[in-house]
């Protein structure tokens, strides 16, 4: 079937040709964001493959359905970038991917806790410049420290096997215990619990109204002195200016993160050339005991490789009607609608 990319990165232009052998579709690809003008681009393609990126509202939904799309395929199990009522009111089919590999961001996650805690990024430089003072480079023992985890699905209980193999006591919050965490012994307290006791908290929750800046003045208030927050779930679950206001005073021992609040304007280009407007971030840039990427938690091959399997997976599924039903969104009326992002 012939099927338009949106926001195609590079990566993705030899992804998913690999996979597509063994599907065959057509597949063109865009490195233009979808908007209702871009929209025109898919005509005669009777499915749109959207990013992240991809702001699927109401009017740029139409006029794919008018340049002939029936099946947004999404490349990311997050579908809050898309207008759910629109697509079924439009009789779109939205598909998604709901698992690729948990392991790629919990691991990911692992890393960001590892060198914020015993700052391999400053040695690194430091070395190269010949300087081999241990002076600012201590950390400490993840052993025996408590580390609490929000949100214990897929990802959440991958960290939290890798915690308990450091020898780490887990706490954890989420709305659903997850019963192969609690066999692991992780005990579920409420976060007003979680946040004074933990030295490390991870974020492995979707952005949901629930979620949206969880970690506020509030929370960082409560946390225990000099604790160290890892977020790879999304920038919105974290107030980022409360983070900036508890670094400055020296309650949040570290922050590491794979996302940000605003990074739509940020992330997944080169922008070393130009003059960076967002003064928060900037602001972020300057502590030392702050480590950023730029939403790289998924990029690992197997994730990749997963990505494009399942997504043109769901493309051949819905020539056929055989899309599983965990993989669908909407198919003319709203199957999922739990809201994350
Ligand atoms: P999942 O759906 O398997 O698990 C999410 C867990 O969060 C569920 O157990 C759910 O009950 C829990 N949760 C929901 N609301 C909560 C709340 N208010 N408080 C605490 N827990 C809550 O999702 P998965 O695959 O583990 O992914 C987690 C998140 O990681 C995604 O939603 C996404 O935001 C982020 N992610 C980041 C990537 C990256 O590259 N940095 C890549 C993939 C996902």
């Amino acid at each position: 079937m012939k099927t338009a990319f949106y926001s195609t990165r590079p990566f993705e232009r030899t992804s998913f040709p690999a996979a597509n052998t063994a599907h065959g579709h057509a597949l063109e690809f865009f490195a233009e964001i979808l908007t209702p003008a871009t929209a025109a681009l898919a005509r005669g393609a009777p499915c749109a493959c959207l990013g992240v990126a991809d702001h699927a509202g109401r009017e740029a939904l139409a006029a794919l359905r008018d340049a002939g799309v029936r099946l947004i395929a999404l490349r990311s199990a997050g579908f809050n970038h898309v207008d759910l009522d629109a697509a079924t009111a439009l009789g779109l089919t939205v598909a998604r991917v709901p698992a690729y590999s948990p392991y790629a961001v919990a691991e990911h996650a692992l890393a960001l806790l590892m060198t914020l805690n015993r700052k391999t990024h400053r040695a690194y430089n430091r070395i190269r410049e010949q300087n081999f003072s241990l002076e600012g480079l201590m950390g400490f023992d993840l052993h025996e420290k408590t580390v609490g985890v929000i949100g214990t699905g897929q990802i959440g209980e991958a960290f939290i096997r890798i915690m308990l193999g450091m020898g780490c006591r887990v706490l954890a919050s989420d709305p659903f215990e997850n019963p192969r965490c609690v066999e692991l012994g992780v005990r579920y307290v409420p976060t007003a619990e979680l946040w004074p006791a933990c030295d490390v908290i991870a974020l492995h929750c979707p952005l949901t109204p629930q979620t949206r800046h969880l970690v506020n003045q509030a929370a960082l208030g409560a946390i225990k002195p000099g604790a160290i927050l890892i977020n790879t779930s999304r920038g919105a679950v974290v107030d980022t200016l409360a983070v900036i206001a508890a670094l400055k005073s020296g309650r949040l021992g570290g922050l590491a993160i794979d996302v940000y609040e605003e990074e739509g304007d940020l992330f997944y280009r080169d922008l070393s050339g130009e003059v960076l407007q967002d003064d928060v971030f900037v602001r972020l840039m300057t502590f030392p005991n702050v480590l950023i990427t730029g939403h790289q938690g998924f990029f690992t091959r197997e994730a990749v490789a997963a990505i494009a399997e399942t997504t043109l997976a769901n493309v051949s599924g819905f020539e056929l009607g055989t899309i599983p039903p965990a993989n669908l969104v909407t198919t003319g009326h709203v199957v999922s609608s739990a809201p994350r992002e």
